[in-house]
């Protein structure tokens, strides 16, 4: 089967992961895109989206501490009818461990068959010499169009197969490293913004952040007219650019064992 349409639903505050879900996206010449973005405050999402069974979801994440980001409800709004879905995790060239595998077992929940699941390395949001210019117009962008390929393969199969992906469904969570935060009281102008784009709900009318909440997104920085969000991610950084500077190349796994 042809998709009808991708329907591309994405969680991207800094802007990466659409970037790389876009170029994904691109690999299917002539089908439509619709876009849902995720990186939205509780609530301001239809509590039902459905996807008909005709249609390719494309569902589209970054990785935080190795899995999918630790969002309340983050993506409990899809809904299958069976249909396919791919998965793509971008990753700030450290790893991506569990994260496919987990999105993969929720979406299957949801009515979803997971038929492909690629990892890609985007710019790391706290050391972004890690995977700068990535994905890339070279060898990354081969692998998209080589995902791209095998996915459209397993679509055209009499029944829809999952894909086997790299990870556990169910991984134990790490705890993420800290990242130091302030507010500039001097250059803040009280607009609220950040509070409400906060997609964790984390953050109340007087800025205060539940930390057992935060996912450390930075979604508030985004959002921030004034760039009263200071972030101090020198330590993390230092950590990253020492063990995980080797650049990582994209992998995926599509169904009927197709790997890349
Ligand atoms: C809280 C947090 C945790 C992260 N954990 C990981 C990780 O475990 N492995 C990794 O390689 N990159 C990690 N990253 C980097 C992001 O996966 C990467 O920067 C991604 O592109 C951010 O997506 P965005 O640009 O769409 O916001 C982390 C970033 C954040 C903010």
């Amino acid at each position: 089967m042809k998709p009808s349409k991708l329907q591309l639903a994405y969680f991207s505050p800094c802007g990466g992961t659409l970037r790389a879900a876009e170029l994904l996206c691109g690999q299917f010449e002539g089908v439509p895109v619709e876009r849902v973005n995720m990186t939205c405050p509780p609530g301001a999402l239809p509590g039902v989206i459905p996807v008909k069974k005709e249609e390719l979801l494309v569902l589209a994440f970054p990785v935080y501490g190795g899995v999918p980001p630790r969002v309340e409800g983050l993506f409990r709004q899809l809904k299958g009818q069976g249909g396919p879905c791919v998965l793509l995790a971008a990753y700030g060239n450290r790893a991506y461990e569990d994260a496919l595998a987990a999105a993969a077992a929720q979406l299957t929940r949801q009515g979803f068959v997971c038929v492909g699941g690629l990892s890609c390395v985007t710019p790391h949001v706290f050391a972004p010499r890690l995977g700068a210019g990535r994905p890339d117009s070279g060898a990354d962008l081969a692998a998209f169009r080589a995902f791209a390929e095998a996915v459209k393969r397993a679509l055209a199969q009499p029944a829809l197969c999952p894909a086997a992906l790299p990870g556990e469904a169910q991984p134990a969570l790490k705890p993420l490293k800290p990242v130091p935060r302030v507010r500039d009281t001097e250059r803040c102008i009280d607009c609220g913004l950040c509070a409400r784009a906060c997609p964790a709900g984390a953050m109340d009318r007087r800025y205060q952040v539940d930390g057992a909440r935060c996912v450390n997104c930075m979604a508030c920085r985004m959002a921030c007219p004034v760039g009263a969000w200071k972030f101090d991610p020198s330590g993390v950084r230092a950590w990253l650019e020492e063990n995980f500077a080797q650049p990582r190349p994209v992998e995926w796994f599509a169904a009927g064992g197709a790997t890349g």
